[in-house]
């Protein structure tokens, strides 16, 4: 049983949902031009309307109430509040669209969780170096100052940036998202490192300037899958297990909840291969400046997306050249028994989120947490009466009860991805996460709720109607 308070959510991002792409001055971002560029997108799809969310608000809003919701996650989109990624020239229209939703989602009493940033970087700031360049954290920490000036006085959970670890690996490391870079084993880390920069700036400067009058938090989601020795009984497997945790959550946790720094684990994983490759260490997984505000302590809350599991052995990186992979030298291998949905990464593993739960809460101290997104795929015919993914949910939200009241774990909140099927990246429309079916071959692009929506708002008004625990 969850508590009366419990935080039940379902999140979106702007990219995936609002389509408007050019509509009332809205400037380009990566995304766009990824997409544009034709880059490996499936069929070559785009989000020029994806849902049309810029224009059929409305729609979400009901699908909102529909399932009872206490909380809405939703991202804005850098550019269309700040054309060339600065506040010099401010948008009114795109300020006005966000107005609108966050105001209409409060009046019908569901509050509003904001993430400032969810991979569409404004191809402006890409075009001076992007993630890449150092600058970019200063200009990140100005367009947050923005967001918190002009929306903070009615959004009181933020969440800076989602997932560095996609943006950085996936951006830049394997150029399967935008801006579709390749450069292995360097830039990732350097993306990774700068988005720490500007999460951090962003933190401090509503701690100093806003707190004290706006009242709300501010974190970053960071994804992770549950890692586990495919043998534990096998000390390769168990360290093996270990350096997948410390490559992907405690690259961007251990900074923030432990140390200040990347873990040790990771540095001097990556040192080695340096060494070996010639480089020096540094010049790849750089050190944090005493000259930039401390990463330490920059969350008030631990913000986790989780979706799969992993078992992991030793070694098996055939790769030859530098690489994130040559790095961390792990082999992932799926357990036979895991069902696999829609996608092929995505083996469905509930109680992976339990064990994550837990480890979340021996390592990083105890914090809040969040789910700020977890969910189930659907590839091919579309099946509205969802079975599996209802069972999905149900058997996912009973593992998280476990994690409080068996774990002790203080999680506040779950929000399920996603609201509705949407622009699902370089898969494109192929692949619907959503709570609600969204007809892309209809113009009017209706929705129409899945039994697993039904699911899971019977869930929510189950827990409202419980007694507290
Ligand atoms: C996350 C991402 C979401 C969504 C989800 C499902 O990595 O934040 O935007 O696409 O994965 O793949």
């Amino acid at each position: 049983m969850f508590p009366r308070d419990f935080v039940w959510g379902a999140a979106t991002s702007a990219y995936q949902i609002e389509g408007g792409w050019q509509a009332d001055g809205k400037g380009a971002s990566i995304w766009d031009t990824f997409c544009h560029e034709k880059s490996g997108v499936f069929e070559n799809q785009n989000g020029d309307v994806a849902c049309n969310s810029y224009e059929l608000w409305n729609k979400d809003l009901e699908c909102i109430q529909q399932l009872g919701l206490t909380h809405y996650r939703l991202s804005f989109s850098w550019s269309r509040l700040l054309p060339d990624g600065t506040p010099k020239n401010v948008n009114q229209r795109g300020v006005q669209y966000y107005n609108r939703v966050i105001n209409d989602l409060l009046a019908c009493k569901v509050s509003v969780m904001v993430t400032l940033y969810h991979f569409d970087l404004p191809q402006a700031i890409q075009n001076l170096g992007g993630w890449k360049s150092p600058g970019v954290a200063a200009l990140f920490n100005d367009y947050a100052k923005f967001c918190f000036e002009t929306f903070g006085d009615r959004v009181k959970l933020w969440i800076t940036i989602n997932e560095p670890h996609t943006c950085a690996k996936l951006g830049h490391e394997v150029g399967l998202h935008a801006p579709g870079l390749k450069e292995k084993g360097t830039a990732a880390y350097m993306v990774g490192h700068n988005m720490l920069r500007a999460h951090a700036m962003a933190w401090h400067s509503y701690n100093s300037v806003y707190r004290a009058t706006q009242k709300g938090e501010v974190s970053l989601a960071l994804n992770s899958d549950w890692f586990e020795p495919l043998d534990p009984s096998c000390h390769e497997d168990v360290t093996s297990a270990e350096r997948d945790l410390a490559f992907t959550l405690g690259w961007f946790a251990w900074p923030i909840f432990v140390t200040g720094d990347y873990p040790d684990i990771m540095r001097s994983a990556i040192e080695t291969q340096s060494k070996m490759m010639g480089y020096s260490g540094d010049m790849r997984l750089p050190r944090f400046s005493k000259d930039d505000p401390p990463v330490l302590g920059t969350a008030d809350f631990f913000a986790l997306n989780y979706y799969t599991s992993r078992k992991v052995t030793s070694g098996g990186c055939g790769d030859q050249m530098l690489s994130m992979k040559r790095d961390l030298n792990v082999e992932e291998v799926l357990d036979p028994s895991w069902p696999v949905c829609g996608v092929s990464w995505l083996a469905v593993v509930p109680c992976g989120l339990r064990k994550l739960l837990k480890y979340i809460k021996d390592v990083f101290n105890n914090p809040k947490v969040y789910i700020t997104e977890n969910g189930f795929a659907q590839v091919g015919p579309v099946q509205i009466e969802d079975v599996d993914r209802c069972e999905f949910y149900k058997s996912t939200i009973s593992e998280v009860a476990k994690a409080m009241e068996e774990d002790g774990v203080n999680v506040c909140g779950y929000f399920a991805w996603s609201l509705m099927d949407n622009f699902e990246w370089a898969d494109g429309f192929s692949v619907r996460f959503g709570l609600f079916h969204v007809d892309f071959s209809d113009a009017e692009l209706s929705r129409t709720i899945y039994q697993s929506g039904q699911e899971y708002a019977k869930i929510i008004a189950k827990s409202k109607s419980a007694s507290p625990i």
